[in-house]
């Protein structure tokens, strides 16, 4: 059922709605053509860093091998592909559909600006300068690669009595700067407003995390920074506030939870769009939003390819990542989207329980409608009319999702699971316990549906779950919970 929710606080429908309908893993092999008038066409009449020799030899079949000389005819047809490939990879298309989801239904007067910031972050992508630069940002200030770690003690929890049973490795995202995935895409993306002349930054945020990585990139950069949060996560996050505050950012208090923060933050740039720039922390909103999270977080699945190469000599067999909105999720599946034998297991929040209509399981139980600018399943009623979420992680409670992980559940390409509240709590204190790792409340739920998972895979299959933050921030609660079962 496909139903066009209007609620108040969100975007008008309208724009470009035209859809695609072949599937993502066809599009991508299909020669790269952009509209005229497209971002990509004005973008391609500016000078652009050539893609570099080293670039095109990962995409080389190792049949090929050999040095590459770049005037050599074979090369330059390498290099054009790989450019295809690239342009492809980043978007499936210029209105930013995924199939029937994403695009930009946003008021015509929005339009221009978010095609303008369309052409720079292609044009950053392919800057040398923005790139190294973000590298160097990457390692030394987030603190990349993130490891990639056997959790030894977690595998032998899962054994079977025949001592058999997966082998489990976190991606540990809960060790780079700021305590989670968020500031891959906040320092990547305040890199980018400044570039293209942005004095402020606004941005919303639920459990904190993403308002710290972005009050962090802003005082890095020398930015100004709004921060928007819902009155409900505030209590609940509350030593989140005061590094956000710490970290000389404004924090603005918007009555309600997440969805609420993020269209008064949107309302707030909208007001604004000569000087202002909205960093949205998740893969959601119009296009070129959700495309330039995803692209900035995939840095983690890049990593994890590389690692497990190094590791084991071969790929992961089973991803495993919870799903809020969308990005860590993406930033881990997206660079194997095209590795059929790598499954991809997304976990959403089951709540209180999925019939309760206490939970954020937004895949599993939505609809598809449009809100905050693009099309996804999204939690409304009959009328269209937003469900507020709930979660034990309040950075799952979002009542809509990535049109990309939209896509990916229609396709069949990815699979969703749900976990409620309780599991969730068992597997924070699961691996406290076993590994001395104390995963963010979020990422519990990914580590929790091991518990499912891991009894039916084959012996010495390799899983890797996103440990996607830390759980300092739920401490309080886990053990409050925990008293109170005793
Ligand atoms: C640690 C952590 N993991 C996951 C999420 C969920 O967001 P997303 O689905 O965009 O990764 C959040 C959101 O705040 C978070 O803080």
């Amino acid at each position: 059922m496909i139903m066009a929710s209007s609620p108040r606080n969100v975007f008008l429908q309208g724009g470009n709605t035209t859809e695609f309908s072949e599937p993502v893993l066809k599009l991508r092999r299909l020669p790269f053509s952009a509209p005229l008038g497209s971002p990509y066409i004005k973008a391609a009449d500016r000078p652009r860093a050539p893609i570099s020799c080293s670039a095109v030899a990962d995409k080389m079949p190792a049949t090929v091998g050999g040095a590459l000389d770049s005037n050599s005819l074979t090369t330059r047809r390498l290099m054009t592909q790989t450019f295809i490939d690239q342009a492809e990879l980043m978007t499936v298309s210029s209105t930013g559909k995924f199939g029937r989801f994403g695009g930009k239904f946003v008021p015509e007067t929005l339009i221009s600006c978010l095609s303008k910031l369309e052409a720079e972050f292609i044009l950053a992508l392919h800057d040398e300068n923005f790139q190294e630069e973000l590298a160097t940002a990457l390692r030394d200030y987030v603190g990349r690669e993130s490891p990639l770690y056997f959790a030894k003690r977690l595998t032998d929890y899962y054994k079977n009595s025949e001592g058999k049973g997966p082998e489990i490795y976190l991606k540990r995202e809960d060790l780079v700067h700021t305590g989670a995935h968020k500031i891959n895409n906040a320092i990547a993306q305040a890199m980018l407003a400044k570039r293209i002349g942005r004095k402020r930054i606004v941005a919303a945020t639920g459990a904190g995390q993403h308002g710290v990585a972005t009050a962090a990139a802003c005082a890095k950069l020398s930015l100004e920074c709004t921060i928007f949060m819902g009155s409900a996560d505030v209590g609940r996050q509350g030593a989140n506030v005061l590094l956000i505050k710490n970290l000389g950012a404004q924090v603005k208090v918007v009555d309600g939870s997440f969805k609420d923060a993020m269209s008064e933050a949107i309302r707030n740039w909208v007001g604004d769009l000569e000087t202002s720039y909205f960093l949205s922390g998740t893969a959601v909103g119009p296009h070129p939003c959700p495309t330039i999270v995803r692209e900035f977080q995939s840095v983690i699945g890049k990593e994890t390819r590389k690692q497990a190469e190094e590791k084991w000599g071969g790929k992961p067999d089973v991803l495993v990542a919870c799903v809020g909105s969308g990005s860590n999720a993406l930033g881990m599946f997206h660079e194997f989207i095209r590795d059929e034998d790598v499954r991809l297991i997304g976990v959403e929040a089951a709540g209180v329980g999925l019939d309760s209509g206490a939970h954020s399981a937004t895949l599993a139980r939505g609809d598809v409608g449009v809100y905050h600018g693009s099309m996804s399943y999204l939690l409304q009623d009959e009328e269209g009319q937003i469900i507020g979420p709930h979660s034990i992680g309040v950075g799952l409670e979002y009542p809509g999702v990535s049109p990309e992980l939209s896509f990916l559940k229609d396709n069949g390409r990815a699979e969703f699971y749900a976990v409620t509240d309780d599991e969730a709590l068992d597997a924070y204190r699961r691996l406290c316990q076993l590994e001395g790792i104390f995963p963010a409340l979020e990422a519990s739920h990914a580590l929790a549906y091991l518990e499912k998972l891991c009894p039916g895979l084959e012996d010495g299959a390799k899983v890797v779950v996103n440990c996607s933050g830390r759980g300092d921030k739920d401490a309080a609660t886990v053990y409050k919970h925990n008293e109170e079962r005793v």
